[in-house]
C-alpha cells in the first residue's frame, strides 16, 4: 500500500463507543476549530453545527430522530454533533457547493478526532423533518449529517450482527478502480 498519514491510516468509524467517557471542552474547541479552518467555495464557510453532550437536551433531540437502527449503537456516543449547511449566502444567492463544503468540515473535524485519539462515526440515516422541528432549526438551514463523537468502546458490548462487522475487515476498492481513463 501507497504510504499514509498515521492520522489518516488508523482513523476508522466504529460503532463501539465508550458509554461513560466525557468530551472535555479543550476537546470540543479543538474539533469545531478544525472544522472552521476547512476550505470552502469562495470561502463561504456554509457550515452549521448543532452539538448535543450526552445527558443534554439536545442529545436526545438528535437520537430520537435517528433511525432504529442507527439508534442501536449512537446512544453511546459522548456527543451528537449536527452538521448542516445554509442553503443561500449572505446575499441571498445559491449555494451549490454547500455540501461538499460541509463534507470538508465533517473531514478535518474526523482528521482532528484522530489525533486527539477520539473516533467518530458519520451518520445519515436520520429523519431530517423531525431533527429540523425538534432542534427549531431556522429554515434556511439543511441537515445534512449527525456525527457520532467519543472514545472507543469494547466492541464486545454490541449486539452480535454490529460486532461482527466492526471485527471486520475493512475494504476498499483498488486506486485503479477510482481513475477514469
Ligand atoms: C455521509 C455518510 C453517511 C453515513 N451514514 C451512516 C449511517 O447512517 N449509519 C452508520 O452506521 N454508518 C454510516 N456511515 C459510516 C460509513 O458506513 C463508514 O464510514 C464506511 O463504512 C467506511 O468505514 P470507515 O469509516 O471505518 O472507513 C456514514 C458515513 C458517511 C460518510
Amino acid at each position: 500500500m501507497a504510504q499514509l498519514s498515521p492520522l489518516l491510516a488508523t482513523r476508522w468509524s466504529p460503532h463501539a463507543f465508550d458509554p461513560i467517557a466525557d468530551l472535555t471542552d479543550a476537546e470540543v474547541a479543538s474539533l469545531l476549530e478544525a472544522a472552521r479552518w476547512a476550505p470552502s467555495a469562495d470561502n463561504t464557510q456554509p457550515w452549521r453545527f448543532l452539538l448535543g453532550r450526552r445527558h443534554g437536551e439536545a442529545y436526545k433531540r438528535i437520537l430520537t430522530n435517528l433511525t432504529p437502527a442507527n439508534q442501536r449503537w449512537a446512544g453511546r456516543a459522548s456527543a451528537l454533533l449536527l452538521g448542516a449547511h445554509a442553503t443561500t449566502g449572505p446575499a441571498g444567492g445559491p449555494l451549490p457547493h454547500a455540501a461538499y463544503d460541509l463534507g470538508q468540515a465533517v473531514a478535518h473535524l474526523t482528521v482532528q478526532a484522530t489525533a486527539l485519539r477520539l473516533h467518530v462515526r458519520q451518520i445519515a440515516g436520520f429523519d431530517a423533518a423531525g431533527l429540523r422541528a425538534d432542534l427549531e432549526l431556522p429554515p434556511e438551514v439543511r441537515p445534512h449529517v449527525v456525527v457520532a463523537l467519543g472514545r472507543l468502546g469494547d466492541p464486545l458490548s454490541l449486539p452480535e450482527d454490529l460486532r461482527l462487522r466492526e471485527l471486520g475487515l475493512r475494504r476498499r476498492r483498488p486506486v485503479a478502480d477510482l481513475l477514469l481513463g
